[in-house]
């Protein structure tokens, strides 16, 4: 359903690596709501093809860019104004890896050589890309930026290993970036916590099934899917949120607030 909230605008969606990926939803969403955009990915993740399939079905180019490249980012930048046709409104970062998880490291035996590639991947490209943006001008006023971050940022999650260090940075960056964006550019940053959703990056965490069924068992709305992220996406790149900026905003069906709920207690009690 269109309801035509993005008409007009433009804008750079990383982070779409098959149709499983939130930025996949996000990028089908917002193309049905008139947006135009630059779809980008690390040049390793193109190799595997399936973005072609959502460019085509969007109507949209692909530049590749890894973006823990400032190099890559500016030309990227650069070039999809010109594609676009203008300055841009809304850029999804939407980009997480940690070396160590993808090779069974445990969080209390790390490589530091991996440990800092996932800091660079999963946090840093976040000031990297809005460091460029900012130097370029390249945002119109009004503009919206949003990350993707998870809760282990701010909660224990044993297995979440490094990416819990690397979402907190990233959530710090949203605020001390996007004072300076709000300041000297009138544009909004944040980030939006999600629930554990099936996606590549999801299914590296170790025991995901069992995270992802614990979290929709405490969630009195049960876990957000990746097509409800984007519908959320789509609202924070619109120009109904205007005011809201320097947030981490939860977007998990009610799990950031719950002690414990009657399907997960039931668990406990049930040989009683
Ligand atoms: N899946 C979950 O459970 C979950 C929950 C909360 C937040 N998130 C966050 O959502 C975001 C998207 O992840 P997803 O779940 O859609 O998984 P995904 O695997 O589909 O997306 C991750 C993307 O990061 C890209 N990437 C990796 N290294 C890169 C680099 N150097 N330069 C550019 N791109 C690079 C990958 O190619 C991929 O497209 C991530 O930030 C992730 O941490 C995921």
């Amino acid at each position: 359903m269109s309801h035509n909230l993005l008409k007009g605008k433009r804008g750079i969606i990383f982070g779409a690596l098959d149709e499983n990926s939130i930025a996949w939803k996000t990028a089908e969403r917002v193309h049905e709501e008139g947006g135009t955009f630059v779809l980008t990915n690390a040049p390793v993740a193109m190799r595997m093809g399936q973005i072609k399939d959502l460019a085509e079905k969007t109507g949209s180019q692909i530049i590749p860019a890894d973006a823990t490249s400032v190099e890559d980012l500016e030309n990227l930048i650069e070039q999809s104004m010109e594609i676009l046709g203008g300055k841009i409104d809304f850029v999804l970062h939407s980009i997480g890896m940690s070396v160590n998880l993808r090779k069974g490291n445990h969080y209390t035996s790390q490589n530091y050589d991996w440990t800092q590639k996932g800091t660079d991947v999963s946090a840093m490209s976040f000031h990297k890309v809005m460091q460029t943006l900012y130097q370029k001008d390249a945002m119109n006023e009004w503009g919206s930026i949003v990350a993707l971050t998870y809760m282990a940022s701010q909660r224990v999650f044993p297995d979440y290993n490094d990416m819990a260090d690397n979402k907190a940075m990233l959530e710090s960056i949203a605020r001390s970036f996007g004072y300076f964006f709000g300041r000297d550019k009138k544009v909004r940053v944040n980030t939006i916590s999600q629930s554990p959703t099936p996606t590549t990056a999801g299914s590296g965490v170790k025991g995901f099934d069992g995270f992802i069924s614990y979290a929709d068992k405490m969630s009195p709305l049960g876990n957000a899917t990746a097509l409800d992220c984007a519908n959320y996406t789509i609202t924070m790149f619109s120009d109904l949120t205007r005011k809201v900026t320097l947030q981490n905003l939860f977007h998990d069906g009610g799990f950031s607030n719950m002690g414990v709920s009657d399907d997960v207690m039931e668990t406990f009690t049930r040989d009683k």
